[in-house]
């Protein structure tokens, strides 16, 4: 019955608002992927509950009970491969991964991150942005890469920073792009239609506008 849809492991940290836009569109029938677990670090992660929720396989890998990040890293690969996933999706995991495990999932690794990379890696974003003066802010979605979130970008949406805004306010404003172009980004890898080259991200073999893709929908 999966066959023809893309084998997916998701990890999540929290409350999981993105995987519940990527578990939203795959019920909707847009979104050809075969979510075959949903792993958290954390086991009182919200998002657990809207993967049970879904019926989907749950897992928690907590990093609490490894000496080190090696430990932590091999134990949640093995989790990870135990699924047979061509895709590992990050939707909100919070932990940094080392080199080794980002190279074992060289081009099948996609993280999504609030703010417009390369501006604001890290966190705080929508403070840091609202302290920096900007007049737009965003999110993006990319190909994790060992230096953190600074891999190629699949795609982007922005979002005016507007007068009163607080953090809060402007995150809020970011989160509903977020799930927009997350189940997108997704759906164009699911089909096949990503590729990189000399580190930028090809959709349909064509170069990508300035950042990847900002804004409209395919
Ligand atoms: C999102 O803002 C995402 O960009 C960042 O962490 C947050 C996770 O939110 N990486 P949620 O758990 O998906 O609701």
């Amino acid at each position: 019955m999966n066959a023809d849809r893309l084998p997916v492991v998701i990890l999540i940290s929290g409350r999981g608002t993105n995987l519940q836009s990527v578990i939203d569109e795959v019920h909707a029938g847009r979104l050809p992927l075969d979510i075959r677990a949903v792993i958290s670090n954390n086991p009182d992660a919200e998002g657990l509950a809207r993967a049970r929720a879904a019926n989907l396989h749950t897992e928690v890998v907590s990093h609490r009970a490894y000496l080190d990040r090696v430990a932590f890293d091999d134990a949640l690969r093995q989790a990870i491969d135990r699924h047979v996933p061509k895709l590992v999706v990050l939707a909100g995991f919070m932990r940094i991964l080392g080199r080794a495990f980002i190279e074992h999932y060289a081009g099948r690794l996609i993280n999504i991150h609030p703010s417009l990379l390369p501006k604001y890696p890290g966190l705080d974003t929508h403070a840091r942005a609202l302290a920096a003066g900007e007049r737009e802010h965003g999110a993006s979605v990319h190909f994790v890469t060992p230096v953190v979130d600074a891999g190629p970008i699949v795609a982007q949406a922005v979002v005016p920073v507007l007068p009163g805004d607080t953090p809060e306010t402007l995150a809020e404003r970011v989160l509903k792009e977020e799930h927009r172009i997350f189940p997108l980004a997704l759906r164009w890898f699911a089909e096949g239609r990503l590729s990189i080259r000399d580190g930028r991200v090809l959709l349909d073999g064509a170069q990508r506008p300035e950042q990847g893709l900002v804004g409209a929908a395919t």
